[in-house]
């Protein structure tokens, strides 16, 4: 069985962990409680094959720090997480997309998938469909909506992560 690794970035509050958790243990936490670091370790199968995927939920990374590159030196794949309800969450992962491609050089092909989170809060949501597919478009990555609340394409982008990372 193939084994990956993982890291969960973007800022603070935007959902980073209620997605892990959604994912690994089909839960979903209402309570806000900021993380200061959490590894999971799962198993799943993509297309027919098992694989296990550890994940490393970060803190929130609003100023990219010297503290937070460790995190960019080991990982094989990255999930960048925003919140759909915060337009200003949208730059804090364009930032960190940038720090991934300066620390890792000329890999262009780091598996990166990109989640907006918080779909089903519609009453307060920033982030435009059309500013979702110009910025696919532009940073040639994948984007996915999600609700872990309410269990919307949450494995989807694991999925595609685990694919991403199979390819190499
Ligand atoms: P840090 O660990 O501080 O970086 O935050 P985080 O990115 O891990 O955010 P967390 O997952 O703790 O979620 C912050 C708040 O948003 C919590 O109160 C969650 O319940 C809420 N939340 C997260 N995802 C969703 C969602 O899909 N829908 C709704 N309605 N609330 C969500
Ligand atoms: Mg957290």
């Amino acid at each position: 069985m193939r084994k990956f690794n993982a890291v969960v970035l973007g800022a603070g509050g935007v959902g980073k962990s209620a997605l892990t958790i959604r994912f690994g243990m089909n839960q979903f936490i209402e309570q806000y409680n900021p993380t200061i670091e959490e590894e999971y370790r799962c198993e799943l199968i993509v297309d027919g094959q098992k694989c296990s995927l550890e994940i490393l939920d970060t803190p929130g990374t609003e100023q990219f720090t010297a503290f937070n590159e460790k995190y960019l030196k080991n990982a094989r794949g990255f999930l960048l997480v925003f919140s759909l309800t915060q337009e200003s969450s949208l730059r804090d992962i364009d930032t960190i997309r940038q720090q991934i491609y300066l620390t890792r050089g000329a890999d262009k092909d780091i598996p990166i998938v990109v989640v907006g989170t918080k779909l089903d809060l519609s009453n307060e949501r920033e982030v435009s469909r059309a500013t979702i597919h110009d910025l696919a478009q532009s940073w040639k990555l994948p984007f996915y909506e999600t609700s872990a609340k309410r269990n919307w394409h949450v494995a989807d982008v694991f999925e595609d992560l685990v694919r991403q990372m199979r390819k190499r």
